[in-house]
């Protein structure tokens, strides 16, 4: 018989001594990631496709879906006493815990729908998330709570909402991948210690952005291209899904390099994807499967944050690899 979500944890909490309350915080998780889960799988028959019209902190227009799945991770999270705030890509500042309710001692961070661009056209999205401690649980959180390096964070996660709803965890225990049935509306395992091969003969990046990339990063992805008649001797594949949860799972999986490098589209910007809710839980995770996350020139978990939001050059997977490029930078 498979291992359920609930069961898995409870084990962490007698094996490895994770906290009850983080066991309970990360049950409403899953709970709520089910609820996004029949949402997106109802798509257009719930009314759920499409934009708002409004524009959320990073100046992207948001999707209905984007929407609703924030206000389903908050509203499942907001009540349990877990936490002492909770953050959002879609919201500017820290959510603080409303005053009916107790404060706890987590501080909850989420991507409530990454990949907002496949929604329309039923490609696989996920929610991403990361739980770090509060460091003062009787107070609601402001900002600079949630200023801690990515090597503080309790646990990490994401689900893909593709062909089938999947729960990738690590409570720092190795990484797990749950299966949802939807027969019983329960999380299942379906693989254990996930480990991702040191090699492999395939990379991930949005190519149209080449012009703008350090040369670095044009020196690795040329010699990639130049396939077995280049200096690397072997052919390279190419996958870009443009889901970072897609396509960090494909390397989950069966290995792989995944870059999204800062470029000179906008140079006050360290690259596009979020440090807090998508680089570092992100980073964690492969981490925990073997694998290595920089952001060229250091570990992803070691940079000080300084703004919720800001952004971050990420090269994640296969460790060889991304050592390979991240030297390049160094060279
Ligand atoms: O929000 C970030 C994101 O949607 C990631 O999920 C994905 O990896 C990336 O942006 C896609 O970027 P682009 O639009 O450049 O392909």
């Amino acid at each position: 018989m498979k291992l359920s979500l609930s069961h898995y944890l409870i084990r962490c909490e007698r094996e490895h001594g994770i906290e009850s309350d983080l066991r309970l915080l990360l049950e409403t998780v899953a709970r709520a990631c089910k609820s996004i889960s029949h949402a997106v799988n109802k798509g257009a028959l719930g009314n759920v496709l499409g934009s708002t019209g409004t524009i959320n902190v990073q100046g992207e227009a948001q999707k209905k879906l984007d929407v609703l799945s924030n206000e389903i991770l908050f509203e499942a999270n907001c009540w349990g006493g877990y936490l002492a705030g909770m953050a959002s890509e879609e919201m500017d500042g820290p959510m603080g815990i409303p005053l009916a309710y107790p404060r706890g001692k987590y501080l909850l961070l989420f991507d409530p729908l990454d990949g907002s661009s496949n929604i329309d056209v039923n490609v696989s999205i996920g929610t991403i998330f990361s739980v770090l401690r509060s460091p003062s649980s009787d107070e609601d959180a402001g900002e600079t709570a949630f200023m801690q390096q990515g090597t503080r964070q309790m646990c990490a996660g994401y689900t893909v909402y593709g062909p089938q709803t999947l729960l990738v965890l690590s409570v720092g225990h190795g990484v797990q991948v749950f299966t949802l049935d939807r027969d019983t509306g329960s999380f299942l395992m379906t693989q254990s210690n996930v480990r991702i091969p040191a090699d492999t003969r395939e990379f991930a990046i949005n190519m149209s952005n080449v012009r703008h990339w350090d040369a670095p990063v044009r020196r690795y992805v040329d010699e990639l291209l130049a396939g077995r008649t280049g200096p690397r001797g072997v052919d390279f594949n190419m996958r870009w899904v443009a889901s970072m949860v897609a396509d960090v799972h494909r390397i989950m999986t069966r290995g792989g390099i995944f870059m999204y490098p800062r470029d000179a589209r906008d140079p006050t910007r360290a690259g596009r994807l979020r440090l807090m809710y998508e680089g570092n839980p992100m980073a964690y995770l492969i981490e925990q499967a073997g694998g290595a996350a920089t952001n060229g020139e250091r570990r992803i978990l070691e940079i000080q944050p300084t703004t919720l939001h800001e952004r971050v050059a990420v090269f994640l997977g296969s460790r060889n690899e991304v050592e390979r490029v991240t030297g390049y930078h160094q060279a």
